[in-house]
């Protein structure tokens, strides 16, 4: 539960890790299961932490995509409910945008801080224009946002999300799901320069992006006489250099295959052994040092790309959301990179919560943006930023 956008009253999270590490991923049907099971003691125990009852309540807030059918559907299903029950505007978000939210959260209520160890908030929110960077085991996404709800999708990955290649290169080395915590981990043993795995270079540009570039360079031709424009002096474009047809589109898949025939040649086998044989067969030291190296280039990656949009596009705060910005290694290396001060939000707020979904509520119903039908609101499992 969330007050006034930015102070966190309660954060209930039913976690389905321990299903999920026995199947080695998410199972659709069961997590939708375990949903339904869990979610009414969720909502109990969100309101419980809050010391708050359904007369505090102002509105409610769900997610209705992208994500897994089922489990949006019960979601969904819930809050339609319970806005029916008792007569709340119901507000539908976008779950990859609300990621971004949780940076937004900067107080906790007094009293929370009794029930759960503190919360390592951000001292203040961000501000717009504002670079997003959203890393999570279903997407990889950079998205400039000029206001609340007005935002542009600088790029995103073509295939596997950089959590999806934690998870799998985990698999390689025996690491339970979810595997991000666990290669980081092993990565800290490693020799981040054992093995030289490719980055992706691409060229295609998306839509958004085009489209803002175009209007730049319009507004910058209306605005600067050519002869008079000034040469690039900013601090930014003097340390960053940036190309004007630079793609901010990403690719995993060929690393984590590169990952895994580096695995299989360490262990003497050619591309036929199955990756669930590796794990048993490479050495202590094979595993930490792909792990390091691994690692290494994801993270670099992303942050090369970020720093990029930074020198394009200038803005004013940079923030990073969804699970894999939890990691204490990409924080460093962003933080190091980055020309400007970046603020984290604690890292259980980072990976799936509903905190973030009742922040990004909080900015719909503060703005006046449509309230949803709570007879009729659909799951959209597909829907983009
Ligand atoms: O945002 P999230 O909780 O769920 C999705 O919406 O996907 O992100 C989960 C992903 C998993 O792939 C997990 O391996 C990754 O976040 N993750 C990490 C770390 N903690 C979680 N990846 C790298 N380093 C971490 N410390
Ligand atoms: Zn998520």
């Amino acid at each position: 539960m969330v007050e006034d956008g930015n102070v966190l009253l309660s954060s209930v999270v039913a976690s389905s890790a321990k299903l999920q590490a026995q199947y080695g991923g998410v199972v659709p049907e069961l997590a939708a299961r375990s949903h339904i099971e869990v979610v009414n003691s969720v909502v109990q125990q969100a309101l419980d932490d809050a010391e708050c009852g359904w007369d505090d309540i102002d509105a409610i807030a769900v997610t209705y995509g992208p994500g897994l059918g089922g489990s949006l559907l019960v979601g969904v299903l819930t809050a339609r409910t319970l806005a029916i029950v008792h007569n709340k505007p119901l507000y539908a978000v976008n779950h990859v945008e609300a990621h971004v939210y949780s940076n937004f959260l900067t107080k906790v209520k007094g009293s929370r801080q009794a029930v759960t160890p503190t919360y390592n908030l951000p001292a203040a929110q961000p501000t717009f224009p504002l670079l997003a960077l959203v890393v999570s085991g279903g997407h990889t996404q950079l998205v400039l946002f000029r206001d609340h709800h007005d935002y542009t999708l600088l790029g995103q990955t073509h295939d596997d999300a950089i959590g999806e290649a934690f998870d799998k290169v985990a698999k390689i080395l025996g690491l339970p799901y979810p595997g991000g915590p666990g290669v980081e981990r092993l990565a800290r043993e490693g020799d981040a320069t054992a093995y030289h795995f490719p980055k992706a270079r691409l060229a295609h540009i998306s839509p958004g992006l085009q489209a803002l570039r175009d209007s730049k360079h319009k507004t910058r031709e209306a605005t600067i006489p050519h002869s008079a424009e000034p040469k690039a002096t900013s601090p930014t474009s003097r340390l960053l250099p940036y190309a004007a047809t630079h793609s901010y589109d990403f690719s995993f898949s060929g690393l984590k295959t590169a990952v895994l025939r580096a695995a299989q040649q360490a262990v003497g086998a050619d591309h036929t052994l199955p990756s669930k044989d590796l794990p048993q067969r490479l050495s202590e030291a094979h595993k930490a040092n792909i792990a390091a190296s691994f690692t290494r280039v994801a993270f670099e990656t992303v942050v090369d790309k970020t720093l990029a949009a930074y020198a394009e596009f200038c803005p004013t705060s940079v923030v990073i959301a969804g699970g894999v910005a939890a990691s204490p290694e990409l924080r460093r290396q962003l933080s190091k990179r980055l020309p400007c001060p970046i603020e984290y939000t604690d890292a259980r707020l980072c990976t799936d919560n509903a905190a973030m979904i009742a922040t990004l509520g909080y900015f719909h119903a503060a703005r006046q943006m449509p309230v949803a039908n709570a007879y009729t609101l659909d799951i959209h499992p597909n829907l983009s930023m």
